[in-house]
């Protein structure tokens, strides 16, 4: 009898796709998202809390900001190589929910709401994302998600949003942490739209315990391991150290769905020579990272342009097989060498 067409063949075969099924459904989160590492821009490094518009219009947090990254990052070259989310950070909330419990933008900042400026995005061909706190309160003091995470769900696909940055400052106890970041998972694929979900949830447990990181890709589609990049060489030497020292752990959960996030490029800033700025575009890539930019496009060195828009490096980042790279020596303090395999 040929292999695998009598009745026990037949029996193997069926256990053999019950099991694939199985481990497909409880490897990772299945909302059809991220099946390569996010691409976008978001506010956080460059712009930071910065909610004084009238010392600063130009650079404040408000609707403008991100109409005009939108502008720019459809008409010069971004939308084209890949970049396509425009990502709202910390500081857009009014200081209270209404009177429904609803999250409201500040209305002096976001005039025309959140609604509308998704809108705006959409009709550029890009999308947007928006940030919460699994706590009371997210990092900056502006209301939190916890109590909410349903309300604010669905809050965030009436307005028409694409991305969820969910922080985990003020939360109030480990249990909590974890479970607020389910519940918002949950919350976010009842409201049928299409949200991805960026956590921080590890970089949380951390200090405490070391994570469940399999839960973790149940969940979330990416996920931030480490503290805050800043615009310097030894932050970035920070984060890719500890990526490279914690690579067993965290490297064989990656893959399309759920990444690692080791945070914003700061390339086209200020802190990182030339030299500096090729290597963070180089281990992102590797790293199988989210691409989301943290600058000023509307005036960033043509340099870092072109390293930013390099389509042989999106290529590298953006490889459907979706295996991060990993350090194979570490022959000095400054001399690294990282493999990485990519689809033929
Ligand atoms: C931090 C987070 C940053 C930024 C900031 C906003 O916890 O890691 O990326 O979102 O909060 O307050």
């Amino acid at each position: 009898m040929e292999p695998g067409k009598g009745i026990g063949g037949r029996l193997l075969g069926l256990l053999l796709v019950a099991g694939l099924a199985l481990l497909r459904g409880s490897w990772g989160l299945e909302n059809g998202l991220a099946r390569t590492p996010v691409m976008g821009w978001l506010h956080w490094e460059r712009f930071l809390c910065n909610v004084d518009c009238r010392a600063d219009p130009h650079n404040c947090i408000s609707e403008q900001l991100y109409m005009q990254m939108a502008d720019i990052m459809a008409a010069e070259g971004w939308k084209d190589v890949g970049y396509e989310y425009v990502c709202i950070d910390d500081c857009w909330l009014a200081a209270r929910r209404d009177d429904n419990h609803r999250l409201q933008p500040d209305p002096l900042r976001f005039p025309s709401g959140i609604k509308h400026l998704a809108d705006y995005v959409h009709s550029k061909g890009l999308k947007l994302g928006i940030y919460q706190d699994v706590g009371t309160h997210t990092c900056a003091g502006y209301p939190g998600s916890f109590g909410f995470y349903e309300l604010d769900a669905q809050t965030f696909a009436e307005w028409g949003v694409d991305l969820l940055k969910f922080d985990g400052c003020n939360f109030i106890n480990l249990d909590m942490l974890i479970e607020g970041y389910k519940n918002m998972s949950l919350a976010l694929n009842q409201t049928g739209r299409n949200i991805v979900y960026s956590c921080e949830w590890p970089f949380y447990l951390w200090p405490f315990v070391q994570p469940n990181y399999t839960d973790i890709r149940k969940y979330c589609n990416q996920w931030r391991n480490h503290g805050d990049i800043s615009d310097s060489w030894n932050s970035l030497k920070n984060i890719i150290s500890w990526t490279a020292a914690h690579q067993s752990v965290i490297q064989p959960v990656a893959g399309p769905g759920g990444w690692n996030d080791p945070d914003m490029l700061v390339i086209g800033n200020f802190g990182l020579s030339k030299d500096q700025q090729v290597t963070q575009m180089a281990l992102w890539a590797i790293m199988a990272a989210p691409l989301l930019m943290s600058n000023d496009l509307r005036n960033i060195n043509p340099d870092s342009k072109a390293l930013l828009q390099n389509q042989y490096i999106i290529a590298i980042n953006q490889d459907p097989l979706g295996i991060q790279g990993h350090r194979v020596t570490r022959a000095s303090h400054d001399f690294n060498c990282w493999s990485l395999m990519l689809r033929r």
